[in-house]
């Protein structure tokens, strides 16, 4: 780890070398800054550029310093100390600039760029905003509407973009550094580029910032600092550069202290950790590259979309011509709502559409690499599956399941090459949802589970790998959730009270509100085949709904009451009619933060047993599967981390 410096004909170049990503640790910061006063002294130098070793210029600042106080020297207070050099820095950027990458460059005299190069001020992401100038030297480059995207929305920058904003100066083809240095003898010669800080910049007006404030409000889910990176933006276009400056500062320090940064950074270190377990280090995933699906319903069908938006071919195998033909229309509507938005080309769609086989039966599943069985969860229907892929499929072809409840083990009892399945549970849409709950059997083979994590990799999803045990991970802490939940309904707690509770602290629906969307009958029917096999399960509410033929919002009811084509929930007299005499006469007024204290204790603990029992190897590991794939909200980091922080304030 070095920064090393060189003089070529009277030009500084310096170099920053701290793999993987360049990032700017306090010891680099510190020998830039030495390099910063030596070249000022140095006679012999005129100008300098500034360059990244590897693969990219520099990835940020180093986030793991984030948890202890700043250290000296500050980002500011060096690339103020560029800013005043009387000697002009050029930096010469590749591959991607971050966070800090992007500020020491706007805090050069000039900037050029190999092709390919890309720049983002992701600060946001991890709770805070840019720290070092980014909000405020950025607008002056290239101008608000181009730099509020960027400093606020997460948007990247290619090097087109960048050049035409004026955020670069000149794309190098061929060698960068020799490119860099003849900018910068050419820049010499002329009068020297204005500085970012001392550019002039206009204001848009309040009715671009009221729009955009709305925009952000809307996109920013609830999290802080995309909003506090706008207003950082809007105070130093309309105070000024060292007003908006010193704003930056404050909001970065204060937003960085925040329980909300903290929660965040921990999922960006649990994200970054989740797609490579050790155990998996130095083994090599199968080649996927034709997959199939069994079953093109609700499930089947997300899966092959997201297959599909990864560039994977898929067979897709139904019972029958009329369920072919469901699944064909759910896949064309999937694609098509995307080309709608934009996200995809009409050429996309079709492309995608070709690159699925449907077909009925498994004949045609000999050649592919995996294939995911995504039929009714019924445990004969799968297995009648599996007996028959074992017998048709190459002995290398991986056999996932996405089953819910069923246990995987009991799915490929008795089959041929018990090594190769795996469960795989995807969530609804499958193509949107991020969590992969990944689920090796005991036989199955490390070559297998490395290629599940290579799969989500590719899918661009979250994997998270489980244990065996009813339900996994996620269902099985949905399960507790769910029935602390009710208990809190039988001791007379308003189940809407429950609702606005959980809204209040960030999902999009409360435990109830999610039951009439999903339907209350799936539940219902695993109770009453339970109940025939003569397990003892008491009636809950949700069988005396159901029995009344309240089902959820799919038959006008449920828990709430809806009017047609309206999903807004009413308050149902009805409802609590029907659940009259199984909830506590007396009501019981509880305030949102006990009944949220509750349902967070109750998934704590059962992510704590999972844990106990060896079904997760980590909390981190049930916090991804919590916000991935149950819409717990990302700034509160998981009920594990929550309950951790109670742990620590109670010491
Ligand atoms: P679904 O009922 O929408 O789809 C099942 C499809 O499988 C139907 O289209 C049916 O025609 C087809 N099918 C049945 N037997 C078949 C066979 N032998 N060959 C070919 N196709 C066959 O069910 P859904 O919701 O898609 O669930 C499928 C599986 O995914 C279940 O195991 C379920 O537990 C699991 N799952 C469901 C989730 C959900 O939110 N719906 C979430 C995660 C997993």
């Amino acid at each position: 780890m070095s920064v090393t410096y060189q003089n070529r004909n009277g030009i500084a170049v310096v170099t920053i070398d701290n793999p993987p990503v360049n990032a700017m640790s306090q010891a680099i910061r510190q020998q830039i800054w030495d390099i910063a006063g030596q070249i000022e002294a140095d006679d012999a130098v005129q100008a300098v550029v500034l360059t990244g070793a590897g693969r990219l210029f520099v990835g940020g600042a180093d986030i793991t310093e984030f948890n202890r106080p700043p250290l000296e020297p500050h980002l500011t207070d060096l690339f103020t100390r560029i800013e005043d050099a009387t000697k002009p820095w050029v930096v010469a950027l590749h591959g991607v600039a971050m966070g800090g990458g992007v500020e020491i460059a706007l805090a050069c005299r000039a900037r050029v760029a190999a092709p390919g190069s890309r720049f983002a001020l992701p600060e946001v992401n991890i709770g805070i905003v840019p720290g070092a100038g980014g909000t405020q030297r950025l607008p002056r480059l290239i101008g608000v509407e181009a730099a509020l995207p960027v400093v606020a929305e997460n948007k990247t920058l290619g090097h087109e973009a960048a050049l035409k904003l004026g955020l670069i100066d000149r794309v190098i083809e061929g060698d960068l550094v020799e490119g860099a240095l003849a900018f910068a003898a050419e820049m010499l010669a002329g009068p020297l580029p204005v500085l970012a800080r001392d550019r002039a910049i206009a204001d848009p007006g309040a009715e671009f910032w009221q729009a955009a404030s709305a925009r952000i409000a809307k996109s920013s889910k609830g999290l802080t600092a995309p909003g506090r990176a706008l207003e950082a933006l809007r105070l130093g276009v309309e105070q000024g550069f060292a007003q908006g400056m010193a704003h930056e500062r404050e909001t970065f320090l204060t937003l960085k202290a925040s329980a909300e940064a903290a929660a965040l950074r921990y999922l960006f270190f649990a994200e970054r950790a989740a797609p490579k377990p050790a155990a998996l280090k130095g083994i090599t995933p199968r080649a996927v590259s034709l997959a199939g699906v069994v079953g093109g319903g609700t499930m089947g069908t997300g899966i092959v979309a997201a297959l599909r938006n990864a560039g994977i071919n898929v067979v897709l195998s139904e019972r029958d011509e009329a369920a072919l033909t469901r699944a064909k229309d759910t896949l064309s509507g999937i694609f098509g709502a995307a080309a709608k938005r934009g996200l995809i080309s009409q050429a996309d769609v079709e492309a995608r559409m070709a690159g699925i086989r449907f077909v009925i039966g498994y004949a045609d599943m000999a050649d592919c690499d995996l294939v995911i069985e995504a039929v009714f969860e019924e445990l004969s229907v799968k297995r009648e599956v599996f007996a028959a892929l074992s017998q048709i499929c190459r002995p290398d072809t991986i056999l996932a399941t996405n089953t819910s409840y069923i246990d995987p083990r009991q799915i490929a009892d008795g089959f041929a090459g018990p090594e190769r399945f795996i469960g795989l549970h995807f969530f609804s849409p499958a193509h949107v949802m991020k969590l992969l709950e990944i689920i090796p059997l005991p036989q199955t083979a490390p070559e297998v589970l490395a290629s599940a994590f290579d799969l989500a990799r590719r899918l661009g999803k979250v994997p998270a790998q489980s244990g065996i045990c009813e339900g996994f991970i996620g269902n099985r802490i949905l399960k507790r959730y769910r029935q602390e939940a009710e208990a809190l309904v039988l001791a007379g707690v308003a189940w809407a009270d429950i609702d606005a509770a959980l809204r209040g602290f960030g999902y999009a629906m409360g435990p109830f509100e999610m039951q009439d969307l999903a339907g209350l009958d799936i539940s219902y029917l695993n109770r009453e085949a339970a109940r025939a096999r003569g397990e003892d399960i008491p009636t809950t509410p949700g069988d005396l709904l159901v029995r009344a033929g309240r089902k959820g919002q799919k038959t006008g009811g449920g828990w709430y009451d809806y009017t047609p084509g309206d999903r807004k929930p009413q308050l149902s007299a009805e409802a609590a009619q029907i659940l009259a005499p199984l909830v506590a006469a007396n009501p019981v007024q509880m305030d949102a933060s006990a009944i949220l204290d509750r349902l967070l204790a109750a998934m704590a603990d059962e992510g704590q047993r999972i844990l106990d029992e060896g079904i997760a190897s980590d909390a981190s590991v049930i916090d991804l599967v919590e916000v991935h794939g149950y819409g717990f909200p990302r700034g509160k980091g998981g009920p594990m981390l929550i309950a951790a922080g109670k742990k620590d304030e109670a010491k």
